[in-house]
């Protein structure tokens, strides 16, 4: 077994504070690292700053500043934040690091001198906001940007692309052999469609601003800068040293790297692309997350409702917001954030299950054996119950593995329930009352070796409170005794139980002000009259007919019958979401008087209705058979 584990956070930029989104990912990047520094690995954990490109740029100049003092600024904050976090990183990189760029340069040269990179010229549409480049097919009406939906610009100019095209088959065999390179594994199909739809060749350098890593000079082409996420996912290996003395190479390849689900495709296609071009080994997993969002609406500046995790933390604790996070989300999928949800967290399982569950055996053990706790006759009386102890732990490991850090929490949660069972179904008061009382001491000490593998397992999420918990119970965590306890079921040696003071008081209600969701009006938005609502008209159809549009990633071409003499055609942009044959027969609502509008050459003559959310498209229809035509008002 490989004895060293390395782990990366994406690297942030620097246009924005830190909030929680940030936090998610470096939260559950340094409970990983924990895990696996206690079992033993030589972990490598690696956070950062992306700090180039024409967003930061822009974001600079609108503050009067150049981008290296915005940079600066920006990047001291996120460290800040994650020292006062305590976040155990073993290197914060910033994409300005004179090693970085050399680095990043030497790949260049390398991909060059391989045949992998030729000049041309770029002439597409760019969102700045995404920093990426988008053929024309793929805009919502042939100019918003895809993933964000902002405005994207025309782009031509002189530039340097990566042959992407020539890995397309090598990713998807990539994909094939690799069964959890992606995780959750429920994310690949994603991947996979959209390498299978075709990988156009990457422009990886621009000329129409400066703010990035400069071409090596070998190239003789100091004009161009290197495009950022070129820059950006490389920062995986210089911090290694790749492109200088490659001291930290070791580490290499990746174990995880966690990403929101935003940038998959970056992690998931382009890097593994660069470093088969570098002969560089694959990571081992592209770990992505889903967003969060606040009291269930996205979170933005303009609303005022981004969550910020130093508030959080000074207003909950940071360790049960660290629980909270991880608890009380499936990897992988998008979670809301509330006061009540983690209020509810803190007092039901850390309060109830957990604390409780300590002042249980604290206040017992005082009050019928002077706080001694002697492990002794556990297995003479208990078997079952360690057993059963065996069996909630085997599983776990493979949950940090995949990092699936709500099920890990909920499965050793279980051993909690066990404990605060065995204490009512055994009634150790009972016992002391009839004399038994090597059976009570024994029930005791079943509940402290309870606690005692519930604070080393609970550890990497909640350092300080287990910490605590182990203080109490008479050991220290480390290696040693999650060897012991964890790995091989031994029990506590004889203690004295030090009292400590309850670790999780109850909450009675909301700590942080809660910022109110303003009215339209004061959002300066424009309430519309009736009238104005009713100058568009919905209807329902029927779909009769659905076909493909040849070379478009997205559109159907769709019939719908809408109660007249023939039915309307209309191109939709559902293709990834929907396949043609699922479509027919299905009702939808239809804006009947929208302008008629070419959509990749085809007449569209209507628009259907659709929710989109993170998880994605859902078409709007009768939950009844209506008739064709029945007006929707
Ligand atoms: N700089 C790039 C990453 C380059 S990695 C080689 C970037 N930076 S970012 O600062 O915009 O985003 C960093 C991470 O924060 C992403 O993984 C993104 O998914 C995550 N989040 C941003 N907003 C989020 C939420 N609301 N919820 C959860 N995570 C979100 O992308």
């Amino acid at each position: 077994m490989r004895s060293k584990k390395y782990i990366t956070t994406p690297i942030y930029y620097v246009n924005d504070l830190p909030h929680i989104g940030h936090a998610y990912t470096t939260i559950i990047a340094d409970s990983a690292a924990r895990y696996f520094r206690l079992r033993g690995y030589d972990t490598f954990f690696l956070t950062g700053t992306d700090e180039h490109g024409q967003k930061i740029e822009e974001a600079a100049r609108k503050r009067g500043k150049s981008p290296k003092e915005y940079a600066d600024e920006i990047s001291a904050k996120f460290k800040e934040l994650w020292d006062d976090f305590e976040i155990s990183y073993d290197k914060f990189i910033r994409t300005t690091d004179p090693d970085h760029i050399k680095g990043v340069q030497k790949a260049f040269e390398i991909m060059y001198g391989k045949g992998d990179i030729y000049k041309g010229v770029y002439e597409g549409h760019y969102c700045i906001s995404c920093e990426a480049f988008f053929p024309e097919s793929q805009l919502i009406d042939g100019e918003s940007c895809p993933d964000c939906g902002k405005p994207t610009s025309i782009v031509k100019e002189e530039s340097y692309f990566f042959r992407l095209s020539k890995y397309q088959d090598r990713l998807l065999q990539l994909y094939r052999e690799e069964e959890e390179f992606i995780l959750p594994k429920s994310k690949k199909n994603e991947v996979i469609r959209f390498v299978e739809g075709g990988l156009q060749d990457l422009s990886i350098t621009r000329t129409s601003f400066d703010w990035g890593v400069p071409l090596p000079d070998s190239i003789g082409d100091p004009q161009h800068v290197m495009y950022v996420w070129l820059d950006a996912l490389l920062n995986y290996v210089t911090a290694l040293g790749f492109g200088g003395q490659g001291e930290l190479m070791d580490y290499w390849p990746a174990d995880y790297h966690l990403v929101g689900k935003d940038i998959l495709r970056f992690h998931a296609v382009y890097w593994p692309a660069f470093l088969m071009s570098l002969d560089l080994p694959m990571p081992r997993h592209i770990a992505t997350h889903g967003w969060w969002t606040r009291n269930g609406e996205k979170m933005s500046k303009s609303k005022g409702n981004v969550v910020d995790p130093r508030e959080v933390a000074q207003a909950y604790g940071l360790e049960n917001f660290r629980y909270f996070l991880l608890r009380e989300v499936p990897f992988g999928q998008d979670g809301d954030f509330s006061q009540r949800a983690l209020i509810d967290r803190i007092n039901s399982d850390l309060g109830n299950d957990l604390g409780n569950l300590l002042n249980r055996v604290i206040g017992m053990s005082g009050k019928y054996f002077d706080y001694r706790v002697d492990s002794s006759d556990v297995e003479r009386y208990y078997r079952e119950e360690l057993e059963e102890i065996e069996r909630i732990i085997a599983p776990l490991d493979g949950h940090v593995e995949q990092m699936r850090w709500h099920k890990f929490l909920e499965e050793l949660w279980k051993l909690l329930s066990l404990g605060n069972r065995s204490i009512d179904r055994y009634t150790p008061w009972v016992m002391v009352r009839e004399g038994r009382e090597r059976e009570a001491m024994a029930l005791i000490a079943l509940v402290a070796n309870i606690l005692a593998k519930t604070a080393l397992l609970l550890y990497p999420v909640m350092p300080k409170s287990c910490e605590k918990i182990a203080s109490a119970l008479g050991f220290t965590i480390g290696q040693e005794s999650f060897r012991r306890f964890v790995e091989r079921g031994e029990l506590l040696d004889e203690f004295q139980i030090e009292r400590i003071p309850p670790l999780f008081p109850k909450i009675e209600g909301p700590l942080m002000e809660e910022k109110r969701s303003p009215a339209p009006e004061e959002k300066g938005e424009e309430f519309i009259d009736i009238d104005q609502f009713f100058k568009s008209q919905i209807k329902v159809g029927k779909i009769v007919a659905a076909e493909e549009i040849p070379k478009s990633k997205k559109l159907l071409k769709l019939r719908v019958d809408i109660g007249e003499d023939r039915p309307r055609q209309i191109v939709a942009g559902i293709k990834e979401y929907y396949t043609p044959e699922e479509l027919v027969g299905r009702e939808v609502c239809v804006v009947s008087n929208l302008k008629p509008a070419k959509l990749m050459g085809v007449l569209s003559e209507g628009m259907v209705l659709a929710a989109h959310d993170g998880d994605g498209l859902s078409l709007i229809g009768p939950d009844r058979p209506v008739r064709e035509g029945t007006p929707v008002r």
